[in-house]
């Protein structure tokens, strides 16, 4: 009989831990998931990480823990390397130690973001060049996973929505937020993506790799949904689709407008343009992603099915 494939999550209250924890609880995934939390594990002592993944002798590690607010990197950037370079290459040798493979996070951040919004998506291979101390962090992550650890799966991800923390999608779905003015990026271009098929499309992917234990998959990946936008016609879209489905009513919206020049204004400079080309893993993995409209309908149908429910 063939061992269960043994996770350890690290990382599981966040963003996109939490919605891996529920791409692997929601149905029998046929995984052993250990997911310690923050308060019992502090991934920054190396003798506790060492010690968890001694006990633990996972199969695949997959970390979500980084500091991703791009403000603290920029002025905190000690803590930066600490969270998004050194603790990741420390994990990485550990992962390499007990044959394990390792999932990890980067960004879209690597990139400078000057080819502008009518240029293609970038590909893995195209040259990095961070704009901030967050994007560089990001990057360094990344080449210390690659040089510690041959079996990583690293995944470039961009904009998030939906995840169970504060974030756009939930706010405008908030019946207090009617008729307030939400200031949204109109200028920069990129894509934004559900955290919940991001979380699936992973959770697929190192399913694959465990069960035929090819290296030549291993490397970093960029996973987007499709297409370009920005954050103000992203919400222009939300309102209209989620009033359709019911979820909003027509003269309960909140205000969209877009950002200002002072509410810009932040320490990290952000690339103008982030779109992601999906297109390696779809053809390394057989999956296929879809453009953003659609993923954003399918995200909205589901909260309009729940609320049904
Ligand atoms: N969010 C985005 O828009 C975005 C975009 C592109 C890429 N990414 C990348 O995606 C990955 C995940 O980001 P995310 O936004 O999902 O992260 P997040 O929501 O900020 O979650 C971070 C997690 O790390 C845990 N944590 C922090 N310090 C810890 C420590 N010392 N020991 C143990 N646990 C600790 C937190 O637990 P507590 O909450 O309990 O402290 C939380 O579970 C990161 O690599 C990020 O760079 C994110």
């Amino acid at each position: 009989m063939t061992a269960v494939p043994r996770l350890l999550l690290l990382g599981a209250s966040g963003r996109l831990g939490q919605a891996l924890h529920e791409a692997w609880t929601r149905t029998d995934a046929g995984v052993e998931l250990i997911a310690p939390s923050h308060a019992r594990l502090d991934v920054l002592d190396p003798t506790a990480l060492h010690a968890t993944i001694a006990a633990t002798r996972p199969t695949a590690i997959v970390n979500t823990i980084a500091i991703s607010d791009v403000d603290r990197c920029e002025v905190d950037p000690d803590a930066a390397t600490r969270f998004n370079v050194a603790y990741p290459r420390e994990l990485a040798r550990a992962a390499a130690a007990q044959g394990a493979w390792l999932v990890h996070f980067s960004s879209d951040y690597v990139f400078d973001g000057r080819r502008g919004g009518d240029g293609p998506p970038y590909v893995e291979s195209d040259a990095t060049l961070p704009l901030s101390r967050y994007g560089r962090s990001k990057l360094d992550g990344e080449l210390a996973i690659a040089e510690a650890c041959e079996r990583h799966l690293v995944w470039r991800v961009s904009w998030l929505y939906g995840s169970r923390q504060r974030n756009l999608a939930q706010h405008l779905l908030e019946p207090a937020h009617a008729g307030t003015t939400v200031r949204l990026d109109g200028e920069r271009v990129g894509v934004p993506n559900p955290v919940s098929l991001l979380a699936d499309h992973i959770a697929g992917a190192l399913a694959a790799v465990l069960v035929d234990g090819d290296t030549r998959r291993a490397g970093i990946y960029h996973l987007s949904c499709h297409g370009r936008t920005t954050w103000l016609d992203f919400a222009r879209r939300f309102l209209d689709q989620a009033t359709a489905l019911g979820l909003l009513t027509s003269d309960r919206l909140p205000l969209l407008r877009p950002t200002g020049p002072d509410e810009a204004a932040r320490p990290a400079p952000r690339p103008a343009y982030s779109a992601l080309d999906t297109s390696r893993f779809e053809r390394t993995f057989g999956a296929s992603m879809p453009a953003w409209e659609e993923a954003l309908d399918g995200w909205l149908a589901a909260r309009a099915r729940q609320r049904r429910a």
